[in-house]
């Protein structure tokens, strides 16, 4: 049945059309709703709100169904690996066989940082927090290559497929060498033949004289780590990465304002304060009881870290996957980890409990991602910007979007004043 939609202001009403996707959902066609009423509508945090139309991701939290370009993350987590995804991610199919390959060479050629870049990480404190660096350097990624920075979509879309390489492939250099610089270790030169996440590893682990070789369970835990982390619809650093394209800004500038957006502790901060959480639970020696009974008491300081979100009312499908690796990562590394455990009791008690499933409040993906960090050796300090590696790839789908839309518009959403009413500008002298 076809729908309609009018909205009624005191005896007028208003006819608007109403919009629905490939995946059935449905939206209310508000655009010309402030030119033929005067009103706006109102929507704190655009909650309810379809800030664009996008053929990325489709994400239906209340059924726990996530699906790049059509095909679900089961069987991409299942056979696909993290630069195939992000191909698929960003070009809209999966590649062919020769495709891949131009793909994979466009990676390896651009994974290195240049003399002078490497200059700007000097300018940092050793202590400087990780995000904070990796969103200064990617922005100055426009500064070493203006050719591809223009700003200007025409220019920059017909340099989009370096651009986009060079992104993927630095962000994971400059990653590593974060990692590097603030343990005060030499930087390591990434090698052309080893594949994305084996040099990722190479670059972070080697020891003077020593290459470190991945074992391919950690090389395959570290692909289905960032694979995981692709893309996820309109979160708060996509829907940033947008917002700023949209002015025309290049990929390099928006995929910076992309990293500070995830950076906060609600976004991709949040496997650090699941961490966190375990880590106090095992040194206050609770085995999850007590802290379960804390977090019902409803005090967002007492929340259970990684359960919950704003979009899944359901299962995150991610965090079936990733639950079931971490087991298996772990078995196969032999290594033992208490927060594991605790990870498990806490999942398994919450969903059992009323107050869990009355809230539709179920493990997401950062609940068990720093456990598989840890088992990697990656510290607790980096597993945001191994969030931004991962997900760097849907950023650049996402701006590609915005530029490759002929009818695209700035974004530039509307207030409700609250402030002051007009007064009157006081001199110094008769302020008190
Ligand atoms: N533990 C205990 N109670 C919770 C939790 C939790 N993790 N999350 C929500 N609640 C309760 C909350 O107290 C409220 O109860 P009541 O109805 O009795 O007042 C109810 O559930 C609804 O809470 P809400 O804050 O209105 O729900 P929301 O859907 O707006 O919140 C959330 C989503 C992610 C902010 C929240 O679930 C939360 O704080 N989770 C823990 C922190 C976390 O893991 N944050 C990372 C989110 S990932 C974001 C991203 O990367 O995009």
């Amino acid at each position: 049945m076809a729908h309609t939609a009018s909205v009624k202001l005191d005896d007028k009403e208003y006819p608007l059309p109403v919009l629905e996707g490939t995946e059935g959902e449905k939206a209310i066609d508000i655009r010309k709703l402030r030119s033929d009423t005067g009103f706006i509508c109102y929507d704190q945090g655009f909650g309810n709100t379809g800030s664009c139309e996008s053929a990325i991701t489709f994400l239906d939290g209340e059924n726990g169904i996530l699906r790049h370009r059509g095909i679900p993350i089961e069987q991409l987590a299942h056979d696909s690996d993290f630069v195939e995804t992000s191909y698929l991610v960003i070009y809209g199919d999966l590649p062919n066989a020769v495709k891949r390959k131009e793909f994979g060479m466009r990676l390896r050629q651009n994974a290195a940082i240049e003399t002078q870049m490497q200059r700007v990480f000097e300018g940092f404190p050793k202590d400087a927090p990780p995000m904070a660096m990796l969103s200064s350097i990617v922005a100055s990624l426009a500064a070493h290559y203006p050719q591809l920075a223009t700003n200007n979509f025409e220019k920059d879309l017909a340099n989009f497929d370096l651009a986009a390489a060079m992104a993927i492939s630095k962000v994971r250099t400059i990653g590593a060498m974060i990692y590097r610089y603030q343990k005060g270790l030499p930087h390591v030169f990434p090698k052309q033949d080893l594949p994305f996440c084996e040099n990722f590893l190479h670059m972070m682990f080697s020891e003077p004289y020593k290459d470190y070789v991945a074992e391919p369970e950690v090389a395959r835990a570290l692909n289905l780590l960032f694979l995981l982390h692709t893309d996820h619809e309109q979160n708060c650093s996509t829907a940033t990465v947008r917002t700023v394209g949209s002015s025309a800004a290049n990929l390099f500038t928006s995929l910076s304002a992309g990293i500070c957006a995830l950076s906060g502790p609600l976004h991709g901060g949040a496997n650090v304060s699941v961490v966190q959480m375990l880590q106090s639970i095992h040194d206050e020696h609770d085995d999850g009881t007590r802290f379960i009974a804390a977090a019902k008491l409803g005090t967002k300081g007492n929340r259970l870290m990684g359960f919950g979100h704003a979009v899944y009312k359901n299962f995150d499908p991610r965090a079936k996957i990733i639950g079931k690796a971490c087991e298996d990562v772990l078995n196969k590394l032999g290594i033992k980890d208490p927060l594991l455990d605790i990870a498990r009791k806490l999942e398994q008690a919450a969903l059992k409990d009323d107050y869990f499933l009355s809230r539709k409040l179920y493990p997401k993906v950062d609940f068990y991602s720093g456990i598989i960090m840890r088992a990697l050796g990656i510290p607790t300090s980096m597993f945001t910007v191994m969030f931004a590696i991962g997900r760097t790839p849907g950023w650049i789908a996402n701006w590609h979007e915005v530029a490759a839309n002929p009818k695209g518009r700035i974004y530039r959403p509307r207030q409700i004043y609250v402030g002051p009413v007009k007064r009157d500008y006081v001199p110094m002298a008769q302020r008190t």
